[in-house]
C-alpha cells in the first residue's frame, strides 16, 4: 500500500493506471475507518483492479458551528484497517493541497439537496458536491463507492454524476451495523455510555416503522408520529427529522406508494447520528 498527498502526483499516477488498461475503484472517506468503509473497500477490490481510498476530513462540508476541530482522527489505525484490506493507494491530501489560496468554486445540487439533513445542514452539501467532484477529477475512477447509510449523499452525488455526465459508476453499497443494530459511524465514538445504549432508539423508531408498513400502514403521518413517539421515549435523544421521502426527489410523500425511504437524524447528546430504511426494498435486503 503506498500513500500519496499531492493531488498533482495522484492525477499522474491515475493517469499512468488507466494507460494500462487498469479500471480504478475509489472509495472516499473522512477517516476514523470502521467497518463500514472496509465493506466498500472490499466492494472497490471486487469491481476493479486498483483500490484508491481518499482520506480526507473535508472542511467544506461542516458548517460553521459543527465538529470540524473535533472530528475524530486516526491515521495510524487507518492505516492498518487499509492495509488488511489490501488497498493499492492511499491518497490523503492537505487542506491546503484541495483548496489552496484563492480557492473559490463549488458546486451545487439545487434540488435533492434541500429536504432532511439539506434543512439543518445548508452548506453540506456544496461541501460534499464539491470535493467528491474534486476527488473524481484527481483520481479518476471507473467506480466509486458509497455506503447507503448517508442515503441523501448518496442520491446527491449520483444525480451530480447524471447530470454532469461522469462516466463514472456508483456503487451504493448497504448500512453495515454493530451486532445490536446501531449504524456504523465514525461519530459513534463521541457517545458517552448512556447515549450509546440510547443511540439504538433511531433503529428502534425504522424497525417499528417497518413493522407498521408491513402491517399495512401507508400513511406517512403514521409512520413519522410513531417514531417521534419511540424516539421521546429516550432522555438523551433529540429528534431533526424522521422523513417519509421518495427516493429519488427526497420530498416528502403523504401516502407510501412508490419507492419510499424513511430517513432519522437525532441527536444523542451532542452528536448527530443519521439512519434510513427504505420500505419498499424489505424484501430485497432488510435493514
Ligand atoms: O461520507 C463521507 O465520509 C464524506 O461525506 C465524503 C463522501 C468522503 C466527502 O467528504
Amino acid at each position: 500500500m503506498k500513500i500519496i498527498g499531492e493531488p498533482h502526483a495522484m492525477q499522474g499516477l491515475a493517469e499512468e493506471l488507466r494507460g494500462q488498461g487498469r479500471k480504478i475503484a475509489l472509495v472516499p472517506t473522512m477517516g476514523c475507518l470502521h467497518e463500514g468503509h472496509l465493506s466498500l473497500m472490499r466492494e472497490g477490490k471486487k469491481r476493479a483492479d486498483t483500490l484508491v481510498v481518499s482520506v480526507f476530513v473535508n472542511p467544506t462540508q461542516f458548517g460553521p458551528q459543527e465538529d470540524l476541530g473535533a472530528y475524530p482522527r486516526d491515521f495510524e489505525q487507518d492505516k492498518s484497517f487499509m492495509q488488511e484490506v489490501g488497498v493499492d493507494w492511499v491518497f490523503c491530501p492537505t487542506d491546503k493541497g484541495m483548496y489552496p489560496d484563492g480557492y473559490q468554486t463549488y458546486l451545487t445540487v439545487e434540488e435533492v439537496t434541500q429536504n432532511l439533513c439539506g434543512r439543518s445542514r445548508p452548506t453540506h452539501f456544496r461541501g460534499v458536491a464539491t470535493v467528491v467532484t474534486k476527488l473524481f477529477h484527481i483520481v479518476k475512477p471507473h467506480f466509486a463507492l458509497f455506503g447507503k447509510k448517508d442515503f441523501q449523499q448518496l442520491v446527491v452525488i449520483r444525480r451530480m454524476v447524471e447530470d454532469l455526465n461522469l462516466d463514472i459508476e456508483i456503487v451504493g453499497c448497504p448500512i453495515v451495523r454493530e451486532p445490536d443494530g446501531l449504524a456504523m459511524s465514525s461519530r459513534n465514538k463521541y457517545l458517552s455510555p448512556d447515549e450509546r445504549k440510547e443511540a439504538l432508539a433511531l433503529r428502534k423508531a425504522l424497525d417499528r416503522a417497518r413493522d407498521l408498513y408491513r402491517n399495512g400502514e401507508r400513511s406517512a403521518q403514521v409512520l413519522v408520529d410513531e417514531a417521534h413517539r419511540i424516539l421521546g421515549l429516550h432522555p438523551c435523544i433529540r429528534a431533526d427529522y424522521v422523513s417519509l421521502c421518495d427516493t429519488g426527489t427526497l420530498t416528502d410523500v403523504e401516502t407510501i406508494e412508490g419507492e419510499t425511504v424513511m430517513a432519522i437524524a437525532a441527536f444523542a447528546g451532542n452528536t448527530r447520528l443519521i439512519d434510513n430504511c427504505v420500505l419498499t426494498d424489505l424484501g430485497k435486503e432488510g435493514i
